[in-house]
């Protein structure tokens, strides 16, 4: 995600501390979020002067050398994690309103961005960029045009967006502030002697300060050489919360956890927020304009193909249940790396849905490739702008997990989920397969699951002392059904990678079909329970599972849903996690299983966030 700080310091002592030296080093700091591009704004002599780069740091660096800034005391800088529009040097922040008299950086997605670019266009604004940061600027540039006061045009400007923003500007006009705004994104403020900071974390300041002020949802702070004035988006007065910083900036990067996969797996109800956020209008219907794919086309698919490798493979076995159910559609999902070796079979009405984290991983590349050789059309759910898969597919529909920088994937398998969710609803809106009221049943209780996930986490301990207890299993199983398969693949899968233990994930109801002969004394099976409210039968089915495993001696971990009293007697263990429609019970199911394999390898002192032999993004076929 983006990476955002600001500056204010004395102009008397800018020897010690120039804007563009803080900023960078900030930047430099930010970097473990992942970014795609850089910029910063600093305001010398009455006037911004800004310089931003696509690509890394270093390119940045190369830019300003080029073009040197003249030495100033207040500016902002940004680290860019693509969006809304491509990773350009265009689109690259800052932003500019008033004329080029105001910078403005983002972090986030303003959900409402189409409608007030509409209305920005008719009074004439002009836009550089395909963001919604820029719809941002213009907006504070007309209010401050009206007010001549910083502080007051954000204020104005933050009541007429929607969705998720960190904002910060400066004016040419007022080169004694930095104003900045908070809505379900992260901000913090650094206090320092003559001069203060903004960052989206406290390791963009942690070289300068380990003083800090937190802030509340909806608030604005202008930040002097002497002053932190904080206001509620209301324009009442505020307090935000200081504290002392006592990281150190290796902690500062994983936001105190102690390793990226903790972080990751802790930042989920973000992602899958995030995920859902700006895909409905006024009215709760599905807009994925960004699909970039024509509504008619969609509407004639005759079959869809999902491929995908690895966890993005489970991702597409959640989205078969899901697409199949709601559209009537017939769903494959395969292997990319099977695929384009057996000649399968394509044409114009297939639609190709590649999943991907990385967008680069070649297997997956090159069967969409091959797909699109064969006249299909194809779309991509990636987490990742610009990334090749993307640009190379008809259509595509991001995942707004943030950068995953542990090589085991946690927060984009949950966010592939909600976005094929999202597109198997829409095609099903398109198609007139479901009523409105129906899907947007099911889009509440989408919106309901970040809350949700944050009570399995709230509630990690009993997970993690067990995860402890079983550190010397040599062999762990995982049994589900329907939904609950990829998500005993899934468990399986994070444990064989994090913990390097011989783990399977099972179909439940293959079990006595050949994998029931693994059972003796002792063995461990996580038996992953559907919903007794889901369909018929299937919920008995997978609880008399549970009776064959103990039978012959296994020691059955339980994941059910809570009040779902029937498998307690049955399992040594049971991770109750919240009630929602069976469908969507992956989106819950995984993190217990993700928790326990990341505790279970942490206990035995392996490196979670880089385990051995893997690589985050496979470009090798
Ligand atoms: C497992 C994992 C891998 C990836 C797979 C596909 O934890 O991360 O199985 O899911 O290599 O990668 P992407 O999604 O980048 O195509």
């Amino acid at each position: 995600m983006c990476g955002i700080v600001g500056y204010i310091g004395v102009p008397q002592k800018i020897s010690e501390h120039q804007a563009l030296d803080v900023l960078m080093e900030g930047l430099r700091r930010l970097e473990y979020r992942g970014y795609d591009s850089a910029g910063v704004a600093t305001v010398a002599d009455g006037q911004i002067q800004a310089r931003k780069k696509s690509g890394k740091l270093a390119n940045l660096i190369a830019e300003i050398e080029a073009q040197p800034l003249t030495p100033a005391s207040v500016g902002i800088g940004h680290t860019r994690w693509a969006t809304h529009g491509g990773p350009t040097d265009q689109n690259a922040h800052p932003h500019y309103g008033d004329e080029g008299k105001l910078a403005v950086i983002h972090n986030g997605i303003i959900e409402n961005f189409a409608p007030l670019k509409q209305k920005l266009d008719a009074a004439d604004e002009s836009f550089d960029s395909q963001t919604d940061t820029e719809v941002a600027a213009k907006l504070i540039g007309q209010a401050f045009q009206q007010t001549g006061d910083l502080t007051e045009a954000m204020r104005q400007a933050v009541n007429e967006l929607e969705g998720a923003f960190t904002l910060l500007a400066v004016h040419a006009d007022q080169p004694d502030r930095v104003v900045a705004a908070r809505r379900n994104s992260p901000l913090v403020v650094g206090l320092g002697e003559d001069e203060n900071f903004l960052g989206s974390d406290v390791s963009g300041f942690i070289d300068f300060t380990r003083e800090a002020v937190e802030l509340e949802q909806d608030q604005i702070v202008t930040i002097t050489t002497d002053d932190v004035a904080i206001i509620n988006f209301d324009g009442s007065p505020a307090e935000g919360k200081r504290f002392h910083v006592d990281w150190d900036a290796a902690a500062a990067e994983k936001d105190g956890y102690d390793t990226f996969m903790e972080k990751e797996i802790n930042d989920q109800p973000k992602a899958v927020e995030d995920t859902l956020l700006g895909r409905t209008d006024a009215s709760g219907r599905l807009i994925l304009d960004e699909l970039r794919i024509d509504a008619e086309e969609l509407k004639g698919i005759a079959k869809i193909i999902v491929l995908a490798c690895g966890t993005a493979a489970y991702a597409g076995m959640v989205a078969k249940y899901a697409i199949e159910h709601w559209t009537r559609i017939p769903v494959e999902v395969e292997l990319a790396h099977e695929f384009r070796y057996r000649d399968p079979i394509i044409d114009e009405n297939t639609l190709i849905v590649s999943v991907s984290q990385s967008g680069e991983t070649m297997d997956t590349l090159m069967a969409v490739r091959y797909a699109k050789e064969q006249g299909a059309r194809t779309l991509a759910i990636c987490n990742t702008n610009g990334s090749t898969i993307p640009r190379e597919s008809d259509a595509v529909l991001y995942t707004h997990a943030g950068p995953e920088i542990a090589v085991a994937s946690t927060k984009a398998f949950l966010a592939q989920i909600t976005a094929a969710y999202l597109l198997g609803l829409y095609l099903a809106q398109l198609r007139g397969q479901m009523f409105t009221g129906e899907i947007q049943d099911i889009l509440a209780d989408l919106h309901k699951i970040p809350g949700k996930i944050q009570q399995i986490l709230d509630n990690a301990d009993q997970i993690k002392d067990l995860a402890r207890a079983m550190a010397d299993s040599p062999s762990v199983l995982f049994l589900g059904r329907h939904v609950g398969y990829p998500v005993a693949m899934e468990g399986a899968l994070k444990l064989k990678e994090l913990a390097y233990i011989h783990a399977e994930g099972f179909a439940a109801g293959e079990l006595k079909h050949g994998p029931i002969a693994l059972i003796e004394d002792g063995q461990p099976v996580f038996v992953v329970v559907p919903s007794p409210r889901g369909r018929d039968s299937l919920h008995g089915k997978v609880v008399s599972n549970i009776q064959e495993v103990r039978a012959r001696g296994a020691n059955a971990i339980t994941v059910a849903e809570e009040g779902d009293d029937s498998v307690t007697e049955f399992s040594s263990t049971v991770f109750f996690v919240p009630e929602t429609q069976p469908l969507l019970m992956p989106l819950l199911a995984t993190v217990p299983l993700q928790i326990f394999a990341c505790a279970l390898a942490s206990e035995k002192g392996y490196d979670v966030d880089q385990p051995r032999n893997l690589a985050k993004s496979v470009t090798v076929e």
